[in-house]
């Protein structure tokens, strides 16, 4: 049976760069506040009219060519976005016509933070099946447009942000001893509301109203302190269980990444794991959280800077809207 590797990694985020100190000239807010209880110093948020494929295409072309490939090589594409640019088509398609690559098949997956991880899954399964031989897997927001950034939303504002990161997946003799080597996926929709968007939605008829406009139910909404509690326990967790299918303990891991929800969370799983510095990934303090795009944005400066070398051992761990989470082990 064989196996999928990472074959390149990429990302590229929006050149404008928002600090702290320009959030506090738009809500009740301040610098010290934001780096106490989050670690962000600043983040890219999108200028208007940008879109998916302006963060996505460049990821995409850094990945590839990090890969010694050509879009013409892509078989498939896996999308992960929880912001779409449009309600229909998703933005995989927007990514497929950017690339040039032919009529591929394009999956746009939402499970919001945890995208990236679920979207590795499912490229393994169709490359281990044989299906498909490369897969382009995206993780992209644009987050800044959906967010309230009066003081009235100053908790959720002050966190998200925008970005892009993607990896090519290919085909491995297990024989080479790399590869992705096993998943753990869990969701809880009893927390369905605790981080999500109302509106619009096709419950509604007209999908969103100027009375939903007028409450604010167009913007991300969040239950932060729950969020927080959930994301502290089910990230070792689930990154324990990854790690015990794969027949690993946590003394065989070079590096943990975890999604960058915030550093404190971060900090958190780092100890309740009792994991050293060297072994845990953060640099949420320079791009906020791009939800699904954290983890591949996180990878790909890892593997460009020497961080993670052939050989090493990574975990991955995300947790998120819905709530769903999940964690990835792979031997680099
Ligand atoms: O991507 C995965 C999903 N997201 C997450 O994982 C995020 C998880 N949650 C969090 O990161 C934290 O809950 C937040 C950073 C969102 C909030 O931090 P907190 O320590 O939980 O603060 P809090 O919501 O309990 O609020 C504490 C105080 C409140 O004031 P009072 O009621 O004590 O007077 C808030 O109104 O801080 C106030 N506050 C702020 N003050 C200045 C909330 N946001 C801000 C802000 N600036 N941006």
């Amino acid at each position: 049976m064989r196996r999928s590797a990472i074959l390149g990694t990429g990302f590229c985020v929006p050149d404008r760069i928002v600090t702290n100190d320009d959030l506090a000239g738009l809500m009740d807010t301040s610098d010290q506040w934001i780096r106490e209880r989050t670690g962000i110093e600043q983040r890219h948020w999108v200028r208007e009219g940008e879109t998916s494929v302006d963060l996505a295409l460049p990821a995409a072309q850094r990945a590839l060519e990090a890969a010694g490939l050509t879009a013409k090589d892509i078989d498939a594409i896996v999308f992960a976005t929880s912001s779409p640019d449009h309600f229909c088509p998703g933005n995989g398609v927007y990514l497929q016509r950017a690339l040039g690559a032919g009529q591929l098949p394009a999956l746009d997956i939402r499970t919001q933070c945890s995208g990236f991880v679920y979207g590795l899954s499912v490229a393994d399964a169709w490359i281990r099946s044989g299906q498909f031989e490369r897969i382009l897997v995206v993780g992209q927001e644009i987050q800044s447009t959906g967010m309230d950034v009066s003081t009235d939303g100053r908790h959720v504002a002050v966190i998200f942000a925008d970005g892009a990161g993607a990896a090519v997946l290919g085909p491995v003799d297990p024989s080479e001893g790399r590869g992705l080597l096993s998943f753990d996926l869990h969701s809880d929709g009893d927390h369905a509301e605790k981080l999500w968007v109302d509106a619009p939605g096709s419950m509604y008829h007209p999908r969103i109203s100027v009375g939903q406009l007028e409450a604010g139910r167009q913007w991300l909404q969040m239950d932060g302190r729950e969020v927080f509690r959930h994301a502290v326990t089910r990230m070792p967790e689930s990154a324990t269980a990854a790690l015990t299918k794969a027949g690993y303990t946590w003394n065989d891991v070079s590096l943990l990444i975890p999604h960058q929800a915030n550093l404190r969370i971060s900090e958190a799983v780092q100890k309740s794991l009792k994991l050293r510095d060297d072994q845990v990934y953060n640099n949420i303090m320079r791009y906020g959280n791009t939800t699904s795009a954290t983890i591949p944005i996180a990878m790909d400066e890892c593997v460009r800077s020497g961080r993670l070398k052939r050989g090493d051992l990574l975990v991955l761990t995300a947790f998120g809207s819905g709530f769903m989470w999940g964690s990835a082990v792979i031997r680099w």
